[in-house]
């Protein structure tokens, strides 16, 4: 197995991997510590099963099932087993076989409004269009260390209010009510900054933009300090951006990441089978 960090703040090409394999430990743990240092893993050439990715996404931990509201039309490339989130715009009679259509997906990280998010998404790519749906990966803890002392001190003690109504491409969740401003947001309240429990280093933790608020602060006072927050935080030295190809099995850390996704043609088609895992 070959560790190749790439040419920005976060993220490693690992090669000389068949996942479809089974991992000794020795070979796993190595992978795993490279993940830990690395935050994001792509790992190209794969050729996995469902059930493959499945094994391999359970030796992270335990996997988080799609809510119910997730359901979709089966066939045509979607995942059958029921631990796979299939993210695709492609449709069979009508209906999607997986979320997120083609759209643009806005900087995030997953379920953060949940009150003990999953720490992992393993996203595999199984048909992906000519152009567009690239995702980009930012690095909390970089951003975090190179924050002005001025804009870091303010977020010492701030804990941020996450929304749990809309997905990442801004639509509502099935079943979920409408939020007519940010002081309506249904989800969990989490430290803005975090310590990674697995790496014991610091990381910013703001989970999305849309419908946050910062816990005991006039709503005008939250809107400009996250704004301030996330307009530092995505700035293009703290990201790598994946051009996927067709195999290419990605790993990454949710405390420690934030991501975001172009949007594609809708024309063409885009399946992706994704694993989201919780803490062992
Ligand atoms: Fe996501």
């Amino acid at each position: 197995m070959n560790i190749t960090p790439f040419d920005a703040p976060l993220g490693a090409k690992v090669s000389g991997l068949d996942l479809s394999l089974t991992l000794d430990e020795h070979s796993f743990s190595d992978l795993y510590a490279a993940w830990l240092e690395h935050s994001v893993l792509v790992i190209p050439d794969q050729s996995l099963t469902e059930l493959a990715l499945v094994e391999f996404s359970q030796r992270l931990g335990q996997l988080e099932l799609p809510p119910a509201s997730e359901t979709r039309a089966r066939g045509d490339g979607g995942a059958s087993l029921p631990e796979i989130w299939t993210i695709s715009n492609v449709k069979v009679d009508g209906v999607a076989i997986g979320g997120l259509g083609n759209f643009e997906a806005d900087w995030h990280t997953d379920m953060s409004y949940l009150e003990t998010p999953p720490i992992a998404s393993v996203l595999y790519a199984r048909e992906i269009p000519e152009v567009g749906a690239n995702t980009s990966f930012a690095d909390m803890y970089a951003a975090l260390d190179s924050m002005p002392a001025g804009l870091r001190q303010r977020l010492s003690d701030i804990r941020v209010q996450h929304d749990s109504a809309y997905t990442s491409v801004g639509t509502l969740r099935d079943g979920a009510t409408k939020v007519g401003d940010a002081s309506e947001a249904v989800g969990a309240i989490h430290p803005a900054v975090r310590t990674h429990p697995e790496t014991n280093r610091q990381a910013l933790y703001m989970g999305r933009r849309l419908n946050a608020s910062i816990q005991n602060m006039p709503m005008e006072q939250s809107e400009g300090l996250l704004d301030e927050i996330w307009s530092f935080c995505t700035q293009r030295q703290f990201v790598y951006e994946h051009v996927w190809q067709i195999g290419d099995l990605v790993m990454w850390d949710n405390r420690c990441t934030i991501h975001r996704r172009d949007a594609f043609d809708s024309e063409q088609r885009r399946i992706m089978w994704r694993t989201q895992v919780n803490a062992r």
